[in-house]
This record gives structure tokens, C-alpha cells and sequence, in this order.
């Protein structure tokens, strides 16, 4: 494993010879550490009567009532990867003695960034800017940055150069030392600190996580992906495929729903692949059934499914597994064979057309959404007819679509690419087709009822709670506060395109 770290001080190591060997213990006690540390300077700031000022209106007393030592604010860019690390993120800050806030303005500010495409690491060196700013007016203010982005030496070269007051910097690969490397910062004389891993293979277990909602959760199944596909480079600054032990997952799960967690997201960058690095391989399939046996969970949903694994025996176990959601999430990328072979997506257009009919077989009503770039290198106008084509023929229930962002280091950063103006036409006339198709589709349940599970107060009408069907449409009803987290019988009154207005019913045993 190759490692690129800087600025670690002799008082660190001292505090660092005295720690356990155990990953999951010796984290706790550097969260120990940094809750002193943090104490430290908090109490010094209250005796100075300068906490006053730091923390307006009633903040300097909610903290202190709390027990706590400071703030932070995490923004998360990218994926529900980055969206689990975050939670995880946050679990540790926490436990350390520091209060998430929604304000910029905290002592603390780190961002967990993305870097799939260009756009996702413009706007991180624009809000960098900005915090620049925030710092000035806030002495001992500390920027953190983390996440993909991170794993690009050029990016950390630049943030090097240009933007010299961050001050803690990591990768994808430990953001489980968190609490280690805010106390090597706070020990290292106003230094950035920058600990990047190559690579890993390590997986710890049972850190703290703070989870934003209540009732549901993304977990983690799997790190990393092996495929390569030529635009993305995921690969790179993920690292490598690993499994967690499926008995590490279900005792997690277990445990969130004794936590009030009635549906999971299992994350992978390819779940189809999952269990094949294991001690005793194992298929996705079958994690699935043991997942479905969980008592008092009731959904299952997971993501991303890669085409070229997804096997019959998985459809089976999602037909057979009553938890299991009636949606799948099935990135096509490209219609266009000569494209996908370009892609290294491993499939071609009938293929990925006759999984769809198989899946439709077996399940007749799932719903299905996709993702798709337009403007991979070399993609001609009978090429993007292609795609539009398989658009047209699977009717998906939504679609992500997204511009080919040329990706450094990645096979597609060499080759020749679309000018912008055709990519930009054709971007927009598939977004048309797909959400007139979408507006389409959605609607299929009209006048039934379904079970909706309710997430939070609609954002839009007072009076008003927003949930989701087991298909992932959204619906929005009558309702208070007290129906988030639960599962509901809905009536299906009105279809708006993407969603539903709908009134609750009695429950119905199904
Ligand atoms: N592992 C998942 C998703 C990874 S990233 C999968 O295989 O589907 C999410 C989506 O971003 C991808 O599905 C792809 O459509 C898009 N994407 C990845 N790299 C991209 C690039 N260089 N330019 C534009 N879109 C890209
Ligand atoms: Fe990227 Fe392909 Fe891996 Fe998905 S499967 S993360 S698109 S390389
Ligand atoms: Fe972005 Fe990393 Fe996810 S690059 S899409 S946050 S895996």
C-alpha cells in the first residue's frame, strides 16, 4: 500500500506511541484525544470571552448544555458512497465532543468531494473561496477536505499551491482515522496535513455514524470497483473491489433496525460482483435472501447494478424476496454497441435489451431507471440514434443523464473527442425523450393503493408529508409529522408525471 503523508509532528508521535493496536480501539481513543484537545480550546475561549462572540445568538449555551466543545459543517458532493462516509463522518465529529450545524460559519468545515465529473471539482475550488473568506473573520477556523477527489495527486498539488489555508487533508481509503488526523493537525503548529492512501484492503468495523434519517440507511456491502470503464475514474479513486463479510452486514442491519430502520440501501459501485474477494465467496443473490430474513425490516434496495453481472439467479432472488424493493436501478450508459465496447461495459445492445425483457418477465411491474452519458468520445449521430432508440424501447421510469466529462488518466481522456455544441443538442433531445417517456410511465399506478413509506413534511404544502412506493415514485398526501418512518396505505388519486398526490387509507393486509 503506498501512502502520501505530511507534516506529522513529534508531540503527535508521542500521543501516537501510547495508542491501542486495534483499528476500531485505537480510533476511539484518538477520538478520546481530540475531545481534550477540543475541550481545551473551547474552556480557553470562554475564559477569554471570546466564545461570545464565535457562537451568536443562543449557540455558546446550547453547547454548553450539550456538552460540547465546538462545531462543524460537512457538505457532501457525489454519490450515496460519499452520502454513507459523510454519515460516518459525522458520527465521529460527534462523538468527539463538536456540534453539527447547517451554517458555514463553524469551526470545523469539511467537505467530502466528488470528482466524477469536471463540474463536481469546480465547484469545490469555487466554495474554497469562500471559506477563505469565513476563515479570516474566524481565527482558528479549520477547513478539512476529503473524499475522491482527494485520490488525484494533481488536485492536492494544486490545492497546495493555491489554496494554502486548508488545513487537514484525506482520502476515500481512512476517512475511519478522522479523529487520528484532527489530532495530528491540532498538534502541528498551523501545517496542512495531508495523509492520502493509495490503496487498501482494510475494512473497520463499528465506528460511530450519525445517520440523517431515522427510519432508513444506506450500507455499505462493498469498496471500490474493478471494471474500468473507460470514462470513469471511479476505479482510481476507489481502489479496488472488497466484500464486507456478510456477517458483518446483517449483524449492522440488525442493528439499525433495532434502531428504528425499516429500509436499507446496500451500496456498491457494482453490487451484482459482490462476494467474490470473500473468504467463503458468496453471491449477491444470496446476501439478499439473508438480508430479506431480517425480522422487522421491510425494504431492500440497493445500487449500482452493473448489466454484465446481473445473473438470473439475482432477478430470482428479487422476484422471490418480498423486501425487496419493485425497482431497479440499471445504467445503460450508451445504446450503441460499438459505443459500449469502446465503454468496456462488457455488453452490447441486445444484451442489455434482452435483460430487460427477462426482468420484465419475472417481475412484470418493476420500475427501472438508468444512467446515460452522451458525448462519449467518438459517439456519432447513428450511434446516439442508438441510445435513443433503447430509450424509447424500455421506457425507463427516469433516467440520469449525464454530459461525457473527460477524465484524466482515464483510456477516453486519450481519445477523440464530440465538440461541445453537438454534445449539448443531443443532450438536450434526450432529456426531452426521456422525461415525456417518464411523465409516461409514472403514472401506471393510478387509482390503486400502495404502501408508502414517509420520509419527510413536504417541502411545498403545509399539512402535507412526502414519501415513496416500493417503485421509488414519490407521493405526496395529507399527514403530520408523526407518519415519518412509518409505512402507510396510500390511495393513489392524482398523477402529476413524476409523482403522486394521494390521500391515506386504512391499512389493508396484503
Ligand atoms: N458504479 C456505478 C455508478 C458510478 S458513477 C455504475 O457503474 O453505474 C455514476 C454515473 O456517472 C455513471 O453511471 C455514469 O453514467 C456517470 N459517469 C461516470 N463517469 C463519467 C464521465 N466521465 N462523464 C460523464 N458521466 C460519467
Ligand atoms: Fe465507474 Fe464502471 Fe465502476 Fe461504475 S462500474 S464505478 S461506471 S468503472
Ligand atoms: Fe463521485 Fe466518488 Fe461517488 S467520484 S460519484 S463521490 S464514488
Amino acid at each position: 500500500m503506498k501512502t502520501y503523508k505530511q507534516n506529522e509532528t513529534p508531540e503527535f508521535e508521542m500521543i501516537r506511541a501510547a495508542a491501542p493496536e486495534d483499528e476500531g480501539a485505537r480510533q476511539y481513543y484518538f477520538i478520546e484525544q481530540a475531545r481534550i484537545l477540543w475541550k481545551q480550546q473551547f474552556d480557553g475561549l470562554v475564559d477569554s470571552g471570546e466564545a461570545a462572540a464565535r457562537y451568536e445568538g443562543s449557540l455558546l449555551s446550547e453547547l454548553q448544555a450539550e456538552g460540547k466543545y465546538g462545531t462543524f459543517h460537512i457538505a457532501t458532493f457525489g454519490c450515496q458512497m460519499n452520502a454513507r462516509d459523510s454519515e460516518k463522518l459525522c458520527g465521529i465529529l460527534e462523538q468527539i465532543g463538536l456540534k453539527g450545524v447547517e451554517s458555514e460559519n463553524a469551526d470545523l468545515v469539511l467537505y467530502n468531494t466528488c470528482t466524477v465529473r469536471d463540474n463536481a471539482n469546480q465547484k469545490v475550488y469555487g466554495r474554497l473561496g469562500y471559506l477563505q473568506t469565513l476563515k479570516k473573520k474566524r481565527p482558528g477556523m479549520m477547513i478539512s477536505l476529503c473524499g475522491c477527489m482527494m485520490q488525484e495527486p494533481s488536485v492536492i498539488e494544486k490545492i497546495q499551491k493555491s489554496y494554502s489555508y486548508v488545513d487537514l487533508i484525506f482520502g476515500t481509503h481512512n476517512i475511519f482515522k478522522l479523529a487520528e488526523l484532527l489530532c495530528c493537525r491540532m498538534m502541528s503548529e498551523n501545517r496542512m496535513v495531508v495523509d492520502i492512501w493509495k490503496d487498501t484492503d482494510k475494512i473497520v468495523e463499528e465506528l460511530p455514524v450519525d445517520r440523517k434519517y431515522s427510519f432508513k440507511s444506506g450500507v455499505n456491502i462493498m469498496f471500490g470497483c474493478n471494471n474500468f470503464c473507460s470514462y470513469c475514474i471511479v476505479p482510481y479513486v476507489r481502489g479496488r473491489e472488497r466484500s464486507r463479510k456478510p456477517e458483518d452486514i446483517v449483524s449492522e442491519i440488525k442493528k439499525l433496525v433495532a434502531d428504528g430502520v425499516v429500509e436499507v440501501m446496500l451500496l456498491g459501485q457494482n453490487v451484482n460482483s459482490y462476494g467474490k474477494n470473500l473468504e467463503k465467496p458468496m453471491t449477491f443473490a444470496e446476501l439478499l435472501r439473508e438480508i430479506n430474513k431480517i425480522e422487522g425490516l421491510e425494504r431492500i434496495r440497493f445500487m449500482t447494478s452493473h448489466p454484465k453481472d446481473l445473473s438470473d439467479d439475482l432477478i430470482k432472488a428479487m422476484r422471490d424476496c418480498e423486501k425487496v424493493c419493485n425497482h431497479l436501478h440499471l445504467p445503460l450508459q450508451s445504446g450503441s454497441s460499438r459505443i459500449l465496447k469502446l465503454m468496456n461495459r462488457h455488453y452490447d445492445k441486445e444484451g442489455y435489451l434482452a435483460l430487460v425483457d427477462k426482468l420484465r418477465a419475472a417481475i412484470p411491474d418493476i420500475a427501472l431507471t438508468t444512467d446515460i452519458i452522451v458525448g462519449f468520445p467518438g459517439e456519432t449521430e447513428e450511434d446516439f440514434e442508438e441510445t435513443m432508440d433503447v430509450v424509447r424501447r424500455v421506457r425507463y421510469d427516469s433516467a440520469f443523464t449525464f454530459i461525457y466529462s473527460k477524465r484524466t488518466g482515464t483510456p477516453a481522456a486519450a481519445m477523440e473527442q464530440v465538440p461541445e455544441d453537438v454534445v449539448k443538442e443531443r443532450f438536450d433531445r434526450l432529456l426531452k425523450e426521456v422525461q415525456k417517456i417518464s411523465s409516461e410511465v409514472c403514472g401506471r399506478d393510478l387509482h390503486t393503493t400502495q404502501k408508502v413509506l414517509v420520509e419527510t413534511l413536504d417541502d411545498h404544502k403545509e399539512g402535507y408529508v412526502t414519501g415513496r412506493l416500493s417503485n421509488n415514485t414519490v407521493v405526496h398526501f395529507p399527514g403530520d409529522e408523526s407518519l415519518i418512518g412509518k409505512i402507510v396505505d396510500v390511495w393513489l388519486e392524482e398523477s402529476k408525471g413524476f409523482y403522486y398526490m394521494g390521500k391515506q387509507v386504512e391499512r389493508q393486509e396484503s
